[in-house]
């Protein structure tokens, strides 16, 4: 049994709660933290027996029975808590992106050279058959060299207008 901790309880930290509760049989979902977490997101976490449930993400990284960290907070906290995660010796996938700066994001490709720990960055498409289609092509040479790449995916619906007044939605897409 893999033990897991989640890392920001919002849109997406519940996506991957519930897609760990209801298809990973050989994971358990041991805490959760969000220093903002809703009334209604904690209870529906207890209620679907997470048992610790806290406002300070440190008490997952501090905690020696999990195994594996669920980074789902805000951007900008992806570094610090990736940095920390690796230090405690725990594996983790890293909702996209890392960070926007390419320093920090080298720090934790540093930091996991000497490291057991499997970090996955969450990119939706990545199995995705155009996108591989894309990567084939060029692995192979067919598109030059590339400098930029630029990509434009959509939801299939629009989020709650609630969620437009925060920053984050930016980060969605
Ligand atoms: N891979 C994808 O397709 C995909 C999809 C959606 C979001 N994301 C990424 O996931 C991240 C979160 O997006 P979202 O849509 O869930 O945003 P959101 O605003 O709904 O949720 C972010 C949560 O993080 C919490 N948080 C902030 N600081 C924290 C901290 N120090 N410790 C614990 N929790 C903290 C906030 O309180 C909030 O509840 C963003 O980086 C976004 O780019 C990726």
């Amino acid at each position: 049994m893999v033990n897991i901790g989640i890392i920001g309880m919002g849109r997406i930290g519940k996506v991957h709660t519930e897609s760990i509760l209801t298809g990973i049989k050989s994971a358990c979902v041991l805490a959760a933290a969000d220093p903002f977490m809703t009334e209604e997101t904690a209870e529906w976490a207890k209620s679907s027996g997470i048992e610790n449930v806290y406002d300070d993400y440190r008490k997952i990284i501090n905690d020696k029975r999990i195994d594996a960290v669920l980074i789902c907070s805000s951007t900008d906290t992806h570094t610090p808590v990736s940095l920390e995660a690796i230090n405690a010796g725990k594996h983790v996938f890293c909702e996209k992106p890392i960070d926007h700066d390419l320093d920090k994001i080298n720090e934790v490709i540093n930091a996991l050279k000497n490291s057991p720990c499997k970090y996955q960055v969450g990119f939706n498409r990545r199995f995705d058959h155009n996108f591989r289609a894309v990567k084939r092509a060029v692995d192979e040479g067919k598109i030059g060299d590339v400098h930029i790449v630029k990509i434009t995916s959509r939801d299939p619906e629009p989020p709650p207008p609630a969620y437009i007044k925060y920053p984050a939605a930016f980060f969605w897409i």
